[in-house]
């Protein structure tokens, strides 16, 4: 049977967009093929991995689980979003940097959405609540530690911790 299209209108990291997608196109391939937004990744593509996270509405969603016709009418931001071409990294991916947080570097964009998700949510950031609320990203490199450092330190930059 023939898929269906669907004219949807979003905002891109703060631009206005349309597009008239297919009814079962991911998300994920919506932004990696559609918007040429290579930067989320797509690792176990049946929710596990957190390598496609983005951000909709300002909640950190895994794009391989939401059809790119759920996007309609909401604010996706991506991690091309967090500094743009010749701008300085923002103070999140400058921890990253600082505190060594990312090996391969594959997992990397899922965590900074999600991170970037977490530090915009909360009004205070624990250590726990660090851990818990990146337990949906997986790395296989860093062992974590210096991941939830790098959140920890701008949680306590931004007076979250
Ligand atoms: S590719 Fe989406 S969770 Fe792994
Ligand atoms: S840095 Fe390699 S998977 Fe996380």
């Amino acid at each position: 049977m023939p898929d269906s299209v669907h004219a949807i209108e979003l905002t891109v990291n703060g631009e206005p967009h349309e597009a008239v997608v297919p009814g079962r196109q991911l998300l994920v391939h919506f932004i990696r093929d559609t918007l040429g937004l290579r930067g989320t990744h797509i690792g176990c593509d049946s929710g596990n991995c957190g390598a496609c996270t983005v951000i909709v509405d300002g909640k950190a969603v895994k794009s391989c689980m939401q059809l790119a016709v759920q996007a309609d009418g909401r604010a996706l931001e991506t991690v091309e979003g967090l500094s743009g071409p010749g701008e300085e990294p923002n103070d999140l991916q400058a921890a990253f940097t600082r505190h060594h947080a990312l090996q391969c570097g594959y997992c990397t964009p899922g965590m900074l959405m999600s991170a970037t998700a977490l530090l915009e949510q909360a009004e205070e950031l624990s250590l726990d609540e660090i851990r818990r609320g990146l337990k949906g990203n997986i790395c296989r490199c860093t062992g974590y530690v210096n991941i939830v450092r790098a959140v920890e330190d701008v949680a306590a930059r931004r007076g979250l911790a």
